[in-house]
């Protein structure tokens, strides 16, 4: 098993945004062909991750992106939000080369900590159902299954997923 990888964080700002863009696209593409099709992978990208979706997201006082970078390399983001009240992990993701050497839960942590500073009982989720190695690193760092959920996400498309939570 590889060692952790030490990673520094850092907020995204506007001039990231193409970066990250791509960043998630490479990841997506190694991820979630097999897991949803590839017309729900490019409708979803950009949805979520559009240049324009992404610059208002930096401008939303209840959303905060956080991107970990490790000598100089940017290899993962985490995006969180508060979303009906609840601390969210919205987004996480972290590139392939990288991932298993402890990226995902330093990324975890620094979100877990900003939730609990400002006072919430937990941080949720949501995750594909069939993402099996997600879900396997979000037990490892403490979510449970809260609950069944399946998500209309508009032109016939739907989120079949879990939602998780972790107690903080
Ligand atoms: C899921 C993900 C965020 C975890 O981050 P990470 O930095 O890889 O995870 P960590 O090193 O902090 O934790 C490792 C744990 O994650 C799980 N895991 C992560 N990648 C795995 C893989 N390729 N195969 C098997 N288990 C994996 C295991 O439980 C592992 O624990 P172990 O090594 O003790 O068995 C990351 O692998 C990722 O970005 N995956 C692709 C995108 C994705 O699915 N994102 C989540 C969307 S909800």
């Amino acid at each position: 098993m590889n060692s952790n990888l030490n990673v520094e964080i850092r907020p995204v700002t506007p001039p990231d945004v193409p970066a990250i863009a791509a960043l998630a696209r490479e990841i997506w593409q190694a991820t979630y062909p097999g897991i949803i099709t590839q017309e729900q992978i490019d409708f979803m990208l950009e949805q979520r991750y559009g240049h324009e979706r992404l610059y208002d997201d930096l401008e939303d006082l209840h959303k905060w992106l956080d991107q970990a970078f490790h000598e100089g390399r940017r290899v993962g983001f985490a995006f969180s939000e508060i979303h009906k009240g609840e601390f969210k992990l919205d987004k996480l993701y972290i590139h392939p080369d990288v991932q298993r050497r402890g990226v995902g839960g330093q990324l975890i942590s620094n979100v877990a900590e900003r939730a609990r500073k400002a006072g919430y009982p937990c941080v949720i989720l949501q995750v594909n159902k069939r993402n099996v190695n997600a879900i396997n690193s979000y037990k490892k760092y403490g979510f449970v299954v809260r609950e069944v959920m399946v998500d209309d996400i508009g032109r016939g498309y739907v989120m079949d997923d879990y939602v998780m939570e972790k107690k903080l």
